[in-house]
């Protein structure tokens, strides 16, 4: 017992060293001159999210859990939290407002440092504080960093090519076009969250929900590029009627006339992919906001699916039971979808056959997150982490969707059935596309 409570304490080194190791590549796709840049006007300068990650990991190991003091209070608080661009108006800070790389590199070694030789002299297995049990603490700090590498891709994916550095990406899969069809889910439960005190999760993620979910239809592939373009010729961003009055207002007053990783030259459109644009990949789930989503479902006269319809169909089987991916309980291969950093930008729908699910859906994990129509909110039981109040009770807003799934720039760790993401319906930065339900 006592063997392997410290062998999950050292896993999670690892696991700490080895997330290190990915943001930090992550951190080279920057140009010198770029460093400062501030790719998504609603959000912060690269810089900052250079220092964030050392932060976090600082405020909440070094000084919550182990009582250390600190390298440099004012790093520690300029560095602390993001940004939620819900309400308030743009970021106006100045690049000249933000320390010199120099200096912010310089506190991440010591934090790294600082941190890393207490780490190995503490006890996972007979811990002086509760949060270090196991290690528990480290998943907060690998995790953190993990999702940091998503949003950061996408985030970086609005910086202009020319100030990036190309990086490596697995080749895509071919795949003949597969037409969209749907298939029937018959009625059945699905099982939300998960128990306490059996693995890792958010708070979000707790207590366990059992869901009665009535049979309903859902597409087996993500909505294409191609599909979408048929939404747009048939006039879907003028047709009010296709859209709520809040998401036509911002369609109207930001004049969104097409997804936004879409660009028109002359008579062709392309996707402006990480490092290059190219012609539109027809095949390519479409990545959009919830409202471009909601508004395509309207049209086709369906609907997105609930956070519940989501996992009955990715999850459950014929049988009753319920798996842990849609695959299986294999943990995620690189056979099963688009994720865990082998690339860049999406692969075309039904890339991926081996992850179908039981009722034969395709990409329900990776290759883009998918919009559901559950506004994100507490399960029942939910408790916020005391450490960390307002890590999801903050956006217990009902202006924020649940997303399911991943992306290919998702960690297979987070790819949990349990890990529950959410985001702006007017947010169109993310990589995120949806697939259809008829109830
Ligand atoms: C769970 C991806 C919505 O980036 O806003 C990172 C994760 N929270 N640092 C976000 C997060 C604080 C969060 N998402
Ligand atoms: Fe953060």
């Amino acid at each position: 017992m006592q063997e392997k409570q410290t062998s999950a304490g050292q896993g999670l080194l690892s696991a700490l060293a080895e997330s290190r190791a990915l943001t930090d590549g992550l951190f080279r796709v920057v140009r010198e001159e770029a460093f400062y840049d501030r790719p998504i006007p609603e959000r912060h300068r690269i810089a900052f999210y250079f220092g964030h990650l050392e932060a976090f990991d600082w405020n909440l190991i070094g000084t919550r859990v182990l009582g250390l003091d600190s390298l440099h209070p004012g790093f520690d608080k300029l560095f602390a939290f993001g940004i939620d661009p819900v309400g308030g108006g743009l970021p106006t800070d100045q690049p000249s407002d933000w320390p010199a790389r120099a200096e912010i590199e310089r506190y991440n070694e010591r934090v790294r440092k600082t941190l890393d030789e207490s780490l190995a002299k503490v006890s996972f297995s007979r811990p002086a504080q509760p949060l270090l049990e196991d290690g528990y603490i480290l998943n907060v700090a690998v995790e953190h960093r993990l999702m940091h590498a998503g949003t950061l891709a996408y985030m970086l994916h609005q910086l202009p090519v020319e100030r990036k550095l190309r990086q490596p990406a697995a080749p895509a899969p071919a795949a003949a076009s597969q037409p969209q069809r749907m298939v029937e889910i018959p009625a059945g439960t699905a099982t939300l969250g998960r128990p306490r005190h059996d693995g890792f999760g958010w708070d979000n993620e707790f207590d366990v929900q059992t869901v009665s979910v009535p049979r309903f239809a859902m597409d087996v592939h993500n909505v294409t590029n191609s599909q979408f373009l048929e939404f747009m010729a048939a006039g879907g961003y003028e047709d009010q009627s296709l859209w709520t009055p809040a998401d036509w207002e911002w369609r109207s007053s930001q004049g969104i006339s097409h997804p936004f990783f879409w660009n028109r030259k002359q008579d062709q459109w392309f996707y402006r992919g990480m490092f290059e644009e190219v012609p539109l990949p027809l095949q390519d789930p479409v990545y959009v906001s919830y409202a471009e989503a909601a508004a395509y479902a309207c049209w086709k006269g369906k609907e997105l699916p609930t956070e519940a319809q989501f996992h009955r169909a990715a999850y459950g089987t014929p049988e009753g039971t319920e798996r842990e991916y849609p695959w299986g309980d294999e943990p995620p291969g690189s056979e099963h979808g688009n994720f865990d950093f082998r690339r860049w930008d999406p692969t075309p729908a039904g890339a991926f056959p081996a992850g179908r699910s039981a009722f034969g859906i395709v990409d329900l994990v990776g290759n883009g997150y998918e919009w559901t129509r559950t506004i994100f909110g507490p399960l029942p039981g939910f408790q916020p982490f005391p450490f960390y109040p307002g890590y999801s009770a903050n956006f217990f807003d009902g202006q924020h969707y649940v997303m399911k799934g991943g992306e290919p720039r998702t960690a297979a760790r987070l790819l949990r059935r349990s890990f529950r993401n959410w985001f702006q319906p007017h947010y169109p930065y993310v990589y995120a596309t949806f697939r259809c339900v008829e109830n």
